[in-house]
């Protein structure tokens, strides 16, 4: 029989990362003969445990045998008035429980399905470029057309709305912005957030956004919401994830919340989809967004992050590096040494010294140029990191 992929499939461009992984694996093979070990600051997924009192919720819930049947698809009344009681104490923002907000199995989920609640075949979508992944692969995957926003240092990292052309505009059906920003580290100020508004008003476009890393931050002032902006929730909504913020990748749990005929777009597509998120995993995210004992640990995170952010850059730096010193997430987005494109520069770190770090380019072409450090390991190794990056040549 001949198998063969649907279009939607073959048409995607190269996936950067599975050769990453390839080599990878055959590089981690050769260094565990020669008794070494890879250092991977390539993936941003947290190395630090999910904090007991949220463990403790969800051991709770899974003995209990009505969380054993399906859940709903919108999620559970109690998740869903967390999530909004979490929105108004933390941005200020009120939300309709009900209308207003739907539980994701993570971020990912809501963020992958959202264009097919919207999109149609020919649709332009406003993409951060370089940007995460799963914005671009799902316009496309609907027959949308992905229309790059390049996003430059010397724009703070923030796209250049007015360099979007008049026509691109009014045919724009959607557009995604994510602040912290992975994978360039940068932070939005409300008065962008203003920008947008004006933009998504006079051009019709539907804002999404993405605000996975807003409680990993280092300054005085914490990141704002898009919903906070007026104006926000008659053109968006906003995903958000408990996956980086309590240490909780691997539960899959997240939500989006804003403009109410958006969540119901979305919604009717998960209906479609999925059957929703085990409800001992939605007791977790209970006590993850109301109990006391989770203000101190995310205090403690920044801590700890914060500090691992200073030893890296400051080492790197000495070592002869350009990189900024991020004000949020764990990421680090570094300039590639003269004369090393950003694919290069990943390919040799792990080809020479068995560091893994993230090609810019992965993220989108203007990430060329750069390479993206996820400082999710803890200290001893990741400054072990360093000093082998430090003993790499860069003749060309
Ligand atoms: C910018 C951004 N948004 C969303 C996600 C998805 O997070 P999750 O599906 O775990 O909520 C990630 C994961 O790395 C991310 O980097």
């Amino acid at each position: 029989m001949k198998i063969e992929l649907a279009s939607r499939i073959r048409a995607l461009p190269p996936y950067l990362f599975a050769d990453i992984d390839r080599q990878k694996r055959e590089k981690a093979i050769e260094l565990k003969k020669s008794g070494s070990d890879l250092i991977d600051l390539g993936i941003g997924d947290p190395d630090l445990p999910t904090p007991a009192h949220i463990v403790a919720a969800m051991q709770k819930a899974a003995a209990e045998p009505r969380y054993h049947r399906y859940p709903s698809y919108e999620g559970m009344q109690g998740f869903r008035d967390a999530a909004v009681g979490w929105y108004k104490s933390r941005f200020g923002v009120s939300l309709d429980a009900n209308k207003e907000c739907c539980a994701l199995i993570g971020s990912k989920e809501g963020i992958a399905h959202f264009p097919v609640a919207f999109c149609d075949p020919g649709d332009l979508v406003l993409v951060p470029d370089p940007g995460y992944p799963v914005y671009a692969t799902w316009t496309r995957f609907v027959g949308g057309e992905v229309y790059p926003m390049p996003l430059r240092r010397e724009n703070g990292f923030l796209p250049d709305l007015d360099a979007i052309p008049a026509d691109v505009a009014k045919r724009a059906k959607m557009m995604w912005i994510n602040y912290p920003n992975n994978p360039t580290a940068a932070l939005a100020s409300p008065d962008f957030y203003q920008r947008v508004v004006a933009f998504a008003q006079k051009n019709n476009i539907i804002v999404a956004s993405d605000v996975a890393y807003s409680e990993i931050y280092f300054g005085k002032e914490a990141p704002r919401s898009f919903l906070e902006v007026p104006g926000a929730r008659e053109v968006g909504i906003e995903f958000q994830s408990l996956s980086k913020t309590y240490n909780m990748t691997g539960w899959r749990i997240g939500w989006v919340c804003g403009n109410a005929e958006m969540i119901k777009g979305l919604a009717t597509i998960k209906d479609s989809v999925d059957s929703g998120a085990f409800q001992a995993i939605q007791e977790a995210g209970i006590a993850a967004l109301q109990d006391a004992a989770s203000g101190k640990f995310v205090k403690d995170m920044r801590v700890l992050y914060k500090r691992r952010r200073d030893l890296f850059v400051n080492a790197m730096t000495k070592a002869g590096w350009t990189m900024a010193k991020p004000s949020a997430t764990f990421y680090v987005w570094a300039r590639t040494p003269k004369g090393f494109t950003s694919s290069e520069t990943s390919g040799k770190l792990l080809e020479d010294v068995g560091v893994v770090c993230t090609p810019g380019v992965g993220f989108g072409p203007s990430g060329e140029g750069y390479v993206r450090f996820a400082l999710s390991v803890e200290e001893k190794r990741m400054m072990e990191a360093v000093e082998r990056i430090r003993k790499v040549k860069w003749t060309t």
